[in-house]
């Protein structure tokens, strides 16, 4: 019943217009890196993957898919995802310097991160095989079996800043972000505790992939 009901809100408005038409995905694949990099140099204040960001709450991009990085731009610009900071970061971006600076990135060495260590078994289980009494599906399925990501959409998590995947995990179970296609994050979210949620972004701020 309750699923239900979050499926008829999910359904009231398209939670992205990212279609991944093969002409769509031939667009991102044949960016130019060369002029991503350009287009960078106003994003690495907060983006670089650097000692001094590695505390911040910014995301980090590199070896991020570009599929990903490119829906996600296009999603601030047209509002489908919320934030001040990156609507007027990317209100200045046309398509093409969408798909250049999401190949730039995609193509930067991936964070490295220790093993996680000191994980609950319970944390491990949910991402490797789910709960099936939540009907949850293993994390793994649609990010990889060591958080790499997944074509098409399917970001990376691994190594990605803590903080930053506890606060976008919330916003999913608030629906506050709202950009996943079908609703996949928001009713997985919604079946987390508030613990779990931390955990998980311990979990994978802490794999390498
Ligand atoms: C002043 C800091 C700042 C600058 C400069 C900035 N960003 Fe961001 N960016 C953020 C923050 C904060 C978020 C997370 C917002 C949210 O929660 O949705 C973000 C999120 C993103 C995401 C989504 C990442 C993910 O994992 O979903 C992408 C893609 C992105 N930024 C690209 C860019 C690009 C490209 C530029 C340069 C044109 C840029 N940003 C400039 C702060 C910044
Ligand atoms: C059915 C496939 C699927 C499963 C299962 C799944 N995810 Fe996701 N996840 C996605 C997709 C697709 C996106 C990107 C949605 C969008 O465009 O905003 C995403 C986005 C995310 C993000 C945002 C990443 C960023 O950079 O902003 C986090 C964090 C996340 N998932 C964590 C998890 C965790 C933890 C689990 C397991 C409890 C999980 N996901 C299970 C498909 C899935």
């Amino acid at each position: 019943m309750l699923l239900l009901a979050l499926g008829g809100d999910i359904r009231a408005e398209p939670s992205t217009r990212v279609a991944w038409t093969p002409e769509n995905l031939r667009f991102v694949q044949n960016g130019d890196a060369a002029k991503g990099h350009e287009i960078a140099q106003s994003c690495d204040g907060c983006h670089a993957a650097s000692p001094e960001n590695a505390q911040t709450p910014y995301p980090s991009l590199h070896g991020q898919s570009a599929t990903y990085l490119y829906k996600q731009l296009r999603d601030y610009k047209d509002g489908s995802r919320a934030s001040d900071i990156m609507a007027a970061f990317a209100a200045n971006l046309s398509d093409q310097d969408m798909a250049d600076v999401a190949v730039w990135y995609s193509r930067k060495t991936a964070p490295s991160a220790p093993a996680a260590v000191g994980v609950p078994e319970a944390i491990e289980q949910l991402v490797e095989r789910g709960d099936g009494r939540r009907v949850l599906a293993p994390c793994a399925v649609c990010h990889g079996r060591s958080g790499q990501g997944q074509a098409v959409d399917n970001p990376a998590l691994a190594g990605q800043q803590a903080e930053y995947l506890e606060q976008t995990l919330s916003a999913y179970q608030s629906g506050a972000r709202h950009n996943d296609l079908y609703g996949r994050m928001r009713l997985i979210a919604q079946q987390l505790s508030a613990e779990e949620i931390k955990q998980l972004a311990r979990y994978y701020a802490r794999s390498g992939r």
